[in-house]
């Protein structure tokens, strides 16, 4: 058994002419929380289906727990993977206990075995409702919860996580994300997409897409130092109207509420310009959140 339990390399996925994932190459370390992040369309989702045996991928290799993927081996894979969708995730018109049921089936798990595996995991959960209720009727946190637990049902070593908590409430958010660090405290490994950077900052190294490629990969702590050293100050206009910093010398120039988070663009000497801005903003030295590094790197805007 490998240390890296995903091994993906030079992989792009192309729908007719359009690349979706475009020659990527990364790899999951077992028990490790993967978070892997992007704006809308940025190839999430598409990575996700073929790392799960759902999709071919057009080229390049991937290896799952150690086995290499190719045609002809997706049941193998899918043994090996857990998988909670991102527009899918329970039958809502069945019950609990229906769910689950069919789950197992469609492993053909062993039934003392699958019945065993079901309440360790409702425990896990905390579950205190009944089997037959239906899911339509869950609390949305629940029903993720729930979800959680099919996707693990057959005890796979890896789990993907496509936006689980989007549309949940952020107490159930956080409800969640306490479920995926204990589960990867107890050697399951997670790869989980989010648009939500807090969530993110969870995560034991995240990687970065932008329009189907990878272009970072890194713990949070990593990413931020690599994007931003020290550079970065909060501002605050001490008045209406304040003078704006010259947009020439900044890299990134960010409204967070009534604040505005700035970066000077390399070689300018800020301590300068701070000054000239000093009365008529507020300004402190921060250090950098995800959200700052997915703005800079990902929605890279243009000032
Ligand atoms: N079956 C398909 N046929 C053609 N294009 C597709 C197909 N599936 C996905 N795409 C395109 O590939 C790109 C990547 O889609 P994908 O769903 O992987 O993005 P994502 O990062 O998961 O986005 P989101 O955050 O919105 O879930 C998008 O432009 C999408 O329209
Ligand atoms: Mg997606």
């Amino acid at each position: 058994m490998t240390k890296k339990i995903v091994v993906v390399k030079n992989m792009s996925v192309k729908f007719d002419d359009f690349y979706a994932v475009h020659d990527v190459s990364f790899d999951v370390m077992r028990g490790e929380i993967f978070g892997f992040l992007g704006a809308n369309g940025a190839g999430k989702t598409t990575t996700i289906r073929v790392l799960c045996g759902l999709l071919p991928a057009s080229s390049g290799v991937v290896i799952i727990d150690d086995v290499l993927f190719i045609k002809g081996r997706e049941n193998d894979v899918k043994k090996r993977v857990g998988y909670m969708s991102q527009r899918f995730t329970l039958y809502d018109d069945l019950s609990v206990k229906e769910n689950f049921d069919f789950a197992a089936s469609l492993h053909s798990l062993d039934n003392d075995w699958y019945l065993g595996q079901r309440k360790k995991l409702l425990d896990f959960i905390g579950f205190d409702r009944r089997l037959k209720v239906v899911v339509k009727n869950l609390p949305a946190g629940i029903k993720q919860q729930v979800a959680l637990c099919v996707a693990l049902l057959h005890d796979p070593e890896i789990v993907f996580l496509d936006e689980p908590t989007a549309g949940v409430s952020s107490r159930a958010r956080m409800q969640f994300w306490k479920l995926i660090r204990t589960l990867a405290k107890n050697g399951k490994t997670i790869f989980v997409t989010t648009h939500y950077m807090d969530e993110a900052e969870n995560c034991n190294r995240v990687a970065l897409m932008r329009a189907g490629r990878l272009i970072a990969i890194d713990s949070p702590d990593d990413l931020k130092i690599k994007t931003f050293g020290d550079s970065l100050y909060r501002l605050t206009a001490r008045r209406k109207n304040p003078n704006w910093p010259d947009m020439n010398l900044l890299d990134m120039w960010q409204p967070y509420g009534a604040n505005f988070h700035m970066q000077f663009k390399n070689g300018v000497r800020a301590a300068k310009y701070l000054r000239a801005l000093k009365s008529d903003w507020e300004i402190e030295q921060i250090k950098p959140s995800l959200e700052d590094v997915f703005i800079k790197l990902v929605e890279e805007q243009d000032i």
